[in-house]
């Protein structure tokens, strides 16, 4: 007890604001904050978790989310994390002395963070994520000399970023996504010699980056995404950053080189770059970040071609490039990467430049076992969908339309039980569709328009249930439509139209009772002459062409 409070009066005196220890502070103490707590939350929910299990008939210690210390009977932690709490946090939990850690992340509380809680000189940890805190960035926090963490991130803070904050010279890791905190970031960061990670991403920050901030070896992970910064990465960003594992800079207004230098970050495993003003060309060096998982080059005014050497990377598991200036073809390594999650690569899709990439999808593509998604649509590729896509057996969507791809669907794509998508239209698709379609049972999108398919569709093609979209205009599809296309129960969009059916509309059709366009047109079909049809046809709601 003693011991307490000679601390307590030597934290007092440095606050200047009480002059005598006058009163013993123990557990009770710490009971009366946290009843302080309790009423609080009690104006909100007379029922809360807190309202049940916080009893002054139970020993403080035992309460849900308190953690005592054994020697000196005094709460070391208070952990109220998803308890749906809602209320304002009150000045009397300053009262807790011994309180390391403090987590009420995940709740409703609101207003600010009380200046009392400057008094709990032993804080290492303030986790307030994901609550409704409003007003500024209380700058308190920088009394705290023992402060190692805090998590702010998804309030609805507001101001700048309070310089002092980076005096808590033992700070490691500070995360304030997802507020509104403007201004820049504080060349004061400077000050911290320990800092680990520090995530500002979704904020309206601007100004640039702090220089002092690549100077701070100890970083492992920088998150500024979605803000309004701008200016130019070092030539030297990556000389005295050995540890970094996360540089997130997307979604803001970058721009200059993508310096080679950042090979020099050889623990890198996320690099997201996209959606800034980055220029020049892709460094082949980046294929020398070989613990890289994540690499997001989207958006940018990148030109040049794709190095091969990103084939080096070998965890890779996203890649994303859309939308650059780039030309070439697109390295057959990128395809030998088994650990490729998504693999994106679409360019120019919208900025209209004409500088499509070239290539074909090789072989190699089979190693994709791990792919999930595929998208390498509008560009300018050749050859044809390599069987080897049996290999797939992930596989949940692949887009390459807009392409000139030839050759047939191969039966292989048969074997992928995970495949919903399948968007192959506008290409030189020719021949028939595999008549074991029907095996892919998870299909939803059937994107096949604009090709020189033939023959009849598959019989199999009506056993899928799960079937949204069936697009097979523009080919040369003949046959009579089969009564078993009233199968497709959950089909929203059929478009045969451009092809050469003949026949009668099957009056099965009728019964599919989701489907809101049907076009048919510029075939050789007759309307059905069923009234049932007629009714089912929601006109209105089915935008119906024959
Ligand atoms: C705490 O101190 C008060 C005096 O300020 C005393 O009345 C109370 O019994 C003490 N409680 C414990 C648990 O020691
Ligand atoms: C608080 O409790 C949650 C849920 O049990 C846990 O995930 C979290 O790590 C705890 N916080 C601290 C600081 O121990
Ligand atoms: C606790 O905190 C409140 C408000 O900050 C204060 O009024 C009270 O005197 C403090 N001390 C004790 C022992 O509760
Ligand atoms: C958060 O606070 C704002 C204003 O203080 C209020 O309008 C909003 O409804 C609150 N959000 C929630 C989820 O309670
Ligand atoms: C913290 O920083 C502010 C301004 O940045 C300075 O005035 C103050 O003296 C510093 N406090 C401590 C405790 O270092
Ligand atoms: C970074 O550190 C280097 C070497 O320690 C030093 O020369 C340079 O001035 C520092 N840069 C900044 C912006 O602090
Ligand atoms: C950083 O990379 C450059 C090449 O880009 C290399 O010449 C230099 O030695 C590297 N510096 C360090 C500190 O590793
Ligand atoms: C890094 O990449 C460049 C270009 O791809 C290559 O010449 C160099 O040998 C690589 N350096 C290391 C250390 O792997
Ligand atoms: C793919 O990997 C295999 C085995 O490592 C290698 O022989 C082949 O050259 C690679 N293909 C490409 C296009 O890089
Ligand atoms: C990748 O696929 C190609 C062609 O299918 C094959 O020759 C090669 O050995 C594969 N490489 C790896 C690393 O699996
Ligand atoms: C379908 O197209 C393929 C390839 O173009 C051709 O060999 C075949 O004869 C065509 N079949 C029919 C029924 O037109
Ligand atoms: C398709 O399914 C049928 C019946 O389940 C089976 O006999 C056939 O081997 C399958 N074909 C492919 C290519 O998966």
């Amino acid at each position: 007890m003693e011991k307490g409070c000679i601390h307590l009066a030597v934290v007092l005196l440095l606050l200047q604001q009480m002059s005598t220890c006058s009163s013993i502070v123990n557990i009770t103490t710490d009971q009366t904050a946290l009843l302080a707590l309790q009423s609080q939350i009690s104006l909100y929910n007379p029922h809360s978790v807190l309202a049940r299990d916080w009893s002054t008939s139970t020993p403080v210690c035992s309460w849900i989310g308190v953690t005592c210390s054994l020697r000196h009977q005094r709460i070391t932690a208070l952990n109220l994390s998803s308890m749906n709490l809602k209320g304002m946090v009150p000045p009397q939990l300053g009262n807790l002395s011994f309180l390391i850690s403090l987590d009420i992340r995940n709740n409703n509380f609101h207003g600010s963070l009380p200046e009392e809680l400057a008094h709990l000189r032993r804080l290492k940890m303030i986790n307030a994520m994901n609550n409704n805190f409003t007003g500024a960035i209380p700058s308190f926090f920088s009394l705290l000399p023992n402060l190692h963490s805090l998590y702010l991130s998804f309030n609805q803070l507001s101001g700048n970023i309070p310089p002092s904050i980076f005096n808590i010279t033992k700070l490691k890791n500070l995360r304030l996504r997802g507020n509104f905190l403007t201004g820049e970031i504080p060349q004061e960061i400077s000050s911290l010699c320990c800092l680990n990670s520090i995530d500002l991403q979704d904020n309206k920050l601007t100004g640039s980056i702090p220089p002092t901030m690549f100077n701070q070896s100890s970083l492992r992970q920088i998150g500024l995404t979605n803000n309004i910064l701008y200016g130019k990465l070092p030539g030297n960003v990556c000389d005295n950053l050995p540890n970094l594992e996360h540089l997130r800079l997307s979604r803001n207004r970058f721009d200059g080189l993508i310096p080679p230098n950042l090979q020099n970050c050889s623990k890198l495993q996320i690099l997201s770059l996209s959606v800034n003003d980055f220029a020049g060309t892709i460094p082949a060096e980046i294929g020398n970040l070989t613990m890289l998982t994540s690499l997001q080059l989207g958006l940018t005014y990148l030109k040049g071609e794709i190095p091969r050497e990103l084939g080096y990377l070998q965890r890779l598991e996203v890649f994303g490039l859309y939308q650059n200036r780039l030309s070439g073809s697109i390295p057959a390594s990128l395809f030998n990467i088994s650990t490729l999650q998504i693999l994106t690569i679409v360019d120019c899709q919208l900025s209209g430049t004409g500088c499509k990439l070239r290539g074909i999808i090789p072989e190699e593509i089979g190693n994709l076992t791990n792919v999930l998604s595929i998208s390498l649509f509008a560009n300018d590729l050749t050859g044809f969908i390599p069987k080897t896509v049996r290999g797939l057996q992930k596989l949940q969507r692949i887009l390459i339309q807009s392409n000139m791809i030839s050759g047939t669907i191969p039966d292989e794509i048969c074997y992928l039980q995970n495949l919903g998508d399948l968007i192959v239209g506008r290409n030189k698709i020719s021949g028939p569709l595999p008549s074991c379609l029907g095996n892919v049972t998870t299909l939803r999108n059937l994107y096949l328009a604009s090709n020189k398919l033939n023959s009849s569709l598959p019989e199999t093609l009506w056993n899928l249930q799960e079937l949204l979209e069936l697009d097979a205009a523009s080919n040369s599809f003949s046959d009579v439509l089969s009564p078993q296309i009233g199968n497709l129960k959950n089909v929203i969009d059929i478009d045969l139209s451009y092809n050469d059916f003949s026949g009668m509309i099957p009056t099965t059709m009728g019964s599919l009772q989701k489907l809101i366009t049907l076009s048919l047109s510029d075939n050789r079909i007759d309307g059905p002459h069923s009234r049932v049809f007629w009714e089912n046809v929601k006109l209105g709601i089915l935008g119906f062409e024959l």
